[in-house]
């Protein structure tokens, strides 16, 4: 694709809409990340060995802020040859990934105060893992499709904000569940944004390629995935100390919101919706799909 041709997005008023609701109702919301908590009342022994290998690998996730924000200040980067629309878009945009960006910094460093506090960690080898990680250089899996980038990161905060909440449920030591419910409480607005933004792409009449929603859909993987070592052994014990927890529960959101455009619109649904509609629903919910898959297509 010809970089300076972006793909045409959605009105740029609904998009300062949608920032101006965001940010006027979050734009102050937060805490401090070193004198909001009670870092000497922490009970170190409560956490299991699980437990702080999940807090590990969240902690590294978070801490990648730097590639992220490049990664989405690139998606909306200004340039002089597109149109007034998209240059008003991306300039909207902007306001809201300073603000996010914000949020996720605050979140890699309270999950660092926490570990650093907890008295659990070797602080050698926690700054020698965070400098060899934050320093590989991060690629967005959609850089030039605000709107894959839009589904993709819908799914990605809900399984985030999902892991927050099940760790939260299921430590026992009271400092780390105050940090995981905050985390959590930011992450289920920064999901809802995405949601929105995605509506907003559903509901412009051809605003959407939906063999591309499922290309973003089918591609996913958390960030990070290919770069920390040990992956899947790591995925495997956040699942274990988070009970609950499992990140195709996220593709549910995409799934909802396909859905309810599709049958707004009288007749829109193609083959390539209903595609896109079962492989979603497939992730969500595999043995689900297994009994459909079992049952003779005549009866
Ligand atoms: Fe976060
Ligand atoms: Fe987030």
């Amino acid at each position: 694709m010809d970089s300076n041709r972006p793909p045409v997005g959605p009105p740029a008023s609904e998009i300062a809409g949608l920032v101006r609701r965001y940010l006027s109702r979050f734009e102050t919301l937060g805490w401090n990340r070193f004198e909001d908590f009670a870092w000497d009342k922490i009970e170190g022994e409560r956490l299991s060995e699980p437990q702080l290998d999940a807090l590990r690998t969240a902690m590294l996730v978070e801490d990648h802020i730097p590639g992220y924000s490049k990664a989405y200040c690139d998606l909306f980067a200004l340039d002089p040859s597109f149109s007034e629309n998209e240059l008003a878009l991306r300039r909207q945009m902007l306001h809201f990934v300073a603000r996010w960006v914000y949020d996720e910094d605050r979140h890699a460093h309270t999950l660092e105060n926490y570990m650093r506090a907890c008295g659990r960690y070797d602080a050698r080898s926690l700054d020698a893992e965070m400098l060899k990680t934050v320093a590989v250089p991060y690629a967005a899996p959609h850089p030039e499709n605000a709107m894959q980038m839009a589904v993709y990161t819908v799914i990605q905060e809900k399984a985030t904000q999902v892991f927050y909440s099940c760790l939260r449920d299921a430590v026992t030591e009271p400092v780390l569940k105050d940090v995981l419910n905050r985390l959590s409480q930011d992450e289920a607005r920064h999901c809802g944004f995405f949601v929105d933004l995605f509506k907003i792409y559903l509901a412009v009449p051809g605003g959407v390629d939906y063999a591309k929603v499922k290309e973003a859909v089918v591609a996913f993987k958390m960030p990070l995935y290919g770069t920390l070592d040990n992956y899947k052994r790591r995925s495997i014990t956040m699942m274990r100390a988070a009970e609950g927890y499992h990140f195709r529960d996220a593709f549910g959101l995409i799934e909802q919101a396909v859905t309810r455009y599709a049958d707004a619109a009288p007749g829109s649904r193609s083959h390539t919706v209903e595609d896109l509609l079962a492989t979603l629903s497939a992730i969500s919910d595999p043995t689900a799909a297994r009994r459909r898959a079992a049952v003779p297509a005549a009866v």
